[in-house]
């Protein structure tokens, strides 16, 4: 630890904002971005050092919906999961590129980004997540969805590609494989996606920025 860049209140870590940039074309662009190689390899290696620690018992079964409407659904999703905190080194490293991305992203784009959640995902070989959207249009305050790949020598053949449709009437959508480094970014309400059953072990981290959904005496997020 650097402790003059500390004393000087610089930031802790400083990334390279070129990546950021491309993430912010995209969505200008597009709504969406894909970017091979995305993740600096630094921060990769570091995602995978701490899925690789994860105990089994760290992960718990994927459930759809929020608070009260919560429940396990394996006809839609198969993946396991477990919430990043910044409680290592290796998640707090994490979290603070996504708030680095989100600054940029405000910065550039208003967009009004607030907080950040994020989970491992683990999905074993049959498992998959059917057809869904992150956040429906003016009932969650996610706005914009975030996966990383941490898979090495991934191809065609392993499956679990992710699937982006451009559009509720799109049914072919835009394939990714889930190769370790890939980045994809997109606007949560608007793209329709999926990912197909896995042929082996696929690991990702998905993240979700919101903002802040606060109105009169209703604090959000809840605790
Ligand atoms: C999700 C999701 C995509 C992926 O977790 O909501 O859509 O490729 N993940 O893992
Ligand atoms: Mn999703």
């Amino acid at each position: 630890m650097n402790r003059d860049l500390l004393a000087s209140h610089q930031p802790l870590y400083v990334f390279d904002e070129a990546i950021f940039e491309s993430i912010a074309d995209g969505l200008v662009t597009h709504g969406f971005a894909v970017l091979d190689n995305g993740l600096p390899d630094f921060l990769c290696q570091t995602l995978l050092d701490c899925q690789a620690s994860l105990s089994e018992q760290e992960y718990q079964a994927a459930g759809i919906g929020r608070a009260d409407d919560f429940h396990h659904a394996k006809e839609v999703r198969g993946d396991e999961i477990c919430w990043i905190t910044g409680s290592s080194e290796e998640g707090a490293l994490w979290l603070s590129w996504c708030d680095a991305l989100k600054q940029y992203i405000n910065r550039t784009l208003f967009m009004g980004l607030f907080s950040f959640e994020s989970h491992f995902a683990c999905y074993e070989a049959g498992k998959f997540y059917k057809r869904h959207v992150d956040a429906f249009r003016g009932q969650s305050n996610r706005v914009l969805s975030l996966v990383a790949y941490l898979n090495d020598q991934w191809g065609e053949e392993d499956g679990g590609e992710l699937v982006i449709y451009s559009n509720d009437s799109d049914s072919k959508g835009r394939k990714v494989i889930p190769r370790k480094g890939t980045v994809v970014v997109f606007l949560s309400e608007r793209f329709p996606h999926e990912v197909l059953p896995a042929k082996r072990t696929r690991h990702s981290v998905a993240g979700w920025f919101r903002v802040n959904g606060s109105i009169n005496q209703h604090i959000d997020p809840p605790k």
